[in-house]
């Protein structure tokens, strides 16, 4: 997209550019949409849907992995936006977990699905090297970025989805661009810009994409011949536009998954914070203060 202010240019430029806000939202989600609530097709709506299963324990283990590392910050604005990274993802955690109920009670092999991730996540928390934690965690946040930066670029993803769970993962998308380079940054401090860095992070992203992908495929299609559309060819079809054809929300996140190898590479080269002009008055609608969910309660 096209960016409205210049482009950072040093890593503590970066760093402050962008401060992360932690929100205390909450959302309304209609449980008898949670399985077509995108677009009306329910085979892209399970794809976001496994994507949903893995993220509060996927996010429980960055934040442990940032907190590992965020006393050996002495930038007092990176040390700041650590504490506001952690409690974004705690609160990204808290309402995926109530959106992740309703998957429960709509699919009953995605709870095995979420303790199987738990299990492989705990395995690396307890037999990997703080540094890899780390990498793992910059690569997913990469991952992350450019879903989010796919969904905030095609507002028909939104416009023709249920309003409670895409206003959820609009707010999501949101605080992933804010919170981008955080780890990234926290990264670059504790471990440098040398080759063993380099090498750390690029497999990291190699190692992170595979284990991803080759986790929520699976459980994905054990969702789908569940639901009885393994076979909806009609789906099927829907499916390609959304996520590789017109609409081609993960086609487009191929270009920017390689840039990561990119030797001097800064997620804020990818300058995309005319997204966030808008942010607070969007979440507003949805605080627990004052927003909708508060009125109604
Ligand atoms: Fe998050
Ligand atoms: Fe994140």
């Amino acid at each position: 997209m096209t960016a409205k202010k210049p482009a950072p240019t040093s890593r503590s430029a970066k760093t402050l550019s962008v401060m992360p806000t932690r929100r205390d939202v909450t959302f309304d989600l209609p449980a008898d949409r949670v399985h077509d609530w995108a677009s009306g097709n329910v085979h892209f709506t399970h794809l976001m849907n496994t994507m949903s299963l893995v993220i509060p324990v996927g996010e429980r283990f960055f934040i442990d992995a940032v907190r590992y590392y965020r006393d050996q910050v002495t930038d007092p604005e990176l040390k700041k936006a650590a504490t506001a990274f952690i409690g974004q993802e705690a609160m990204h955690g808290r309402e995926h977990d109530e959106y992740n109920a309703k998957v429960f009670e709509r699919l009953p092999n995605a709870e095995r699905f979420e303790k199987r991730i738990t299990a492989l996540l705990r395995w690396f928390q307890t037999r990997t090297p703080p540094s890899m934690r780390l990498s793992g965690t910059i690569a997913l946040e990469h991952l992350t970025a450019i879903m989010a930066d796919g969904l905030l670029q095609e507002p028909r993803l939104k416009e023709q989805s249920e309003p409670g769970y895409s206003a959820l993962w609009h707010w999501h998308a949101l605080e992933e661009t804010e919170h981008k380079a955080v780890a990234f940054d926290v990264w670059t401090t504790t471990q440098g810009t040398g080759p063993r860095a380099y090498l750390e992070r690029s497999f990291g992203l190699v190692l992170a994409t595979t284990i991803f992908w080759a986790e929520v495929i699976p459980a994905y299609l054990s969702f789908l011949r569940h639901e009885g559309k393994l076979t909806d060819i009609k789906g099927w079809r829907a499916f390609y536009r959304l996520a590789f054809g017109e609409i081609g929300f993960l086609r487009k996140m191929v270009r920017p998954w390689f840039d990561y190898f990119r030797p001097g590479f800064h997620p804020w080269h990818h300058d995309n914070r005319a997204f966030l002009e808008d942010i607070d008055a969007f979440v507003d609608q949805y605080t627990r203060t004052q927003g909708p969910m508060a009125r109604a309660a």
